[in-house]
């Protein structure tokens, strides 16, 4: 049985958080359907996942609001939660809204600084911020009966730094957080280094750091700790991952990859500013960039802010490329999708890293009669844990883009 488990939303508030919430406490009354949750699917069946029933959502917002005005604001920007549906659950939105902490908002730059009264750390110290958001998850079991929580990443992109020296070891970082080096620090990464020390599995949904420098890697090796993620691939990104592979397959040369993403959300407004922009578009270049294995290929991604479009993002795609004969051919593609929706539909991935160590695996024979090609499943959030009958050992990280 696995028990309840709770789930931390660190961007409480958020359009993906809010749509993470509602989605979720609708499913357990359901209210709505359950297309788009891939732990639905039939390579799951005989895994004792948590059912809905057994999630509880908690977390920490950067910005004052309540899940009642941001429903509401998605509605506005997206149109995707009716009225009557957040009618139907005002009571249970409450319930998760008094679980919301205030977070901290550590080096997350003006975009983010910029959006309303938060609370930036300056008067913690880095250690105390840690402590902090560890009494909030183990005060979260305590409070609320839980086997264990799964902290998920859905704040704000941070602007883009150079991973510091010190970052590449554990004992390096401790130095860091020891001399409250906040100046090299950043809160994605000191809500991942709390929560994995305290031995809570982390996914990391945003192309902030989070639990990707090496350090962090070392301490959840050291705790048994599993973790994932780097930028969640929702829309353009997961088309884009799934096409590459078929240009490499063939053998076809991609000789430039132009991709041009509009979109009008606060995901827009914050990557608006140039720092916050390059971390996403930088994440977004190193997927096609890895599986391409070409250092000749000219890749350029632009986001632009666009308001009138609200959540929903349209990313056109335009790829030049050579076959046999040299001859130089072109294919595009269009993208229009609502933001919040897609990249709600992938946070349930936490009901996977949830699981003991030794159920953390599919085996492999199953994967290979499916219908949809590889590449599919591959850029999966969940594809570290398709591995030939063998349980990911519980300390690497199962979810960083293998390619
Ligand atoms: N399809 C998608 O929407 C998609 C896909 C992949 C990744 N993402 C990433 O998911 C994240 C969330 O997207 P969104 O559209 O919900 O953005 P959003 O701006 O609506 O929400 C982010 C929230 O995080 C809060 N926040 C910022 N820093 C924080 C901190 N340090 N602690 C606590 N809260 C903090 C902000 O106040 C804001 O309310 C972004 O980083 C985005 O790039 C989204």
């Amino acid at each position: 049985m696995p028990g309840r488990i709770g789930v931390w939303i660190i961007g409480a508030y958020g359009s993906v958080s809010t749509c993470v919430v509602v989605g979720a406490e609708a499913i357990k009354r359901g209210l709505i359907g359950r297309t788009g949750l891939v732990t639905d699917l039939r390579e799951f069946e005989d895994i004792d996942l948590v059912g809905f029933d057994g999630l509880v959502f908690a977390g920490c917002a950067a910005r004052e609001s309540t899940l009642e005005s941001a429903s509401a604001e998605v509605q506005a920007t997206a149109g995707i939660l009716p009225t009557s549906l957040l009618a139907s659950l005002t009571a249970p939105l409450a319930e998760v809204d008094r679980r919301f902490r205030r977070g901290c908002a550590l080096n997350c730059g003006e975009a983010i600084l910029g959006m309303g009264p938060v609370r930036n750390g300056d008067h913690k110290t880095a250690k105390e911020i840690g402590a902090e958001f560890q009494g909030n998850l183990r005060a979260f079991i305590r409070e609320e009966g839980l086997r264990t929580v799964v902290v998920v990443n859905l704040a704000s992109t941070e602007p883009y730094a150079e991973m510091p020296p010190e970052f590449a070891s554990l004992a390096a970082f401790r130095g860091l957080i020891e001399k409250d080096r906040r100046d090299r620090l950043a809160a994605s990464v000191v809500y991942a280094y709390a929560a994995i020390d305290a031995g809570f599995a982390y996914i990391n949904f945003t192309p902030s750091w989070g639990a990707s420098p090496p350090a962090i890697q070392e301490l959840a090796r050291e705790r048994g700790v599993p973790h994932m993620g780097k930028d969640g691939k929702t829309g353009e990104t997961l088309v884009k991952t799934v096409l590459a592979p078929m240009f490499v397959a063939r053998n076809l040369k991609v000789l430039s990859w132009s991709g041009h993403n509009i979109l009008g959300n606060r995901d827009g407004l914050v990557l608006k500013h140039p720092e916050n922009n390059k971390n996403k578009v930088k994440d977004k270049d190193e997927a096609l960039r890895k599986i391409l294995r070409d250092d000749d290929a000219q890749s350029h991604v632009r986001i632009d802010y666009v308001p009138s479009l609200g959540d929903w993002k349209t990313a056109w795609d335009h790829i030049h490329f050579q076959g046999f004969l040299d001859v130089k051919m072109t294919m595009q593609f269009t993208w229009q999708g609502c933001d919040s929706a897609l990249a709600a539909s992938s946070w349930h991935t936490s009901r996977v890293i949830a699981l003991p160590p030794r159920a953390r695996f599919v085996r492999h024979a199953r994967i290979e009669r499916e219908p949809f090609p590889a590449p599919m499943l591959k850029n999966q959030p969940l594809r570290p844990i398709i591995k030939t009958g063998e349980a990911v050992p519980p300390s690497r990280s199962i979810g960083d883009d293998e390619h």
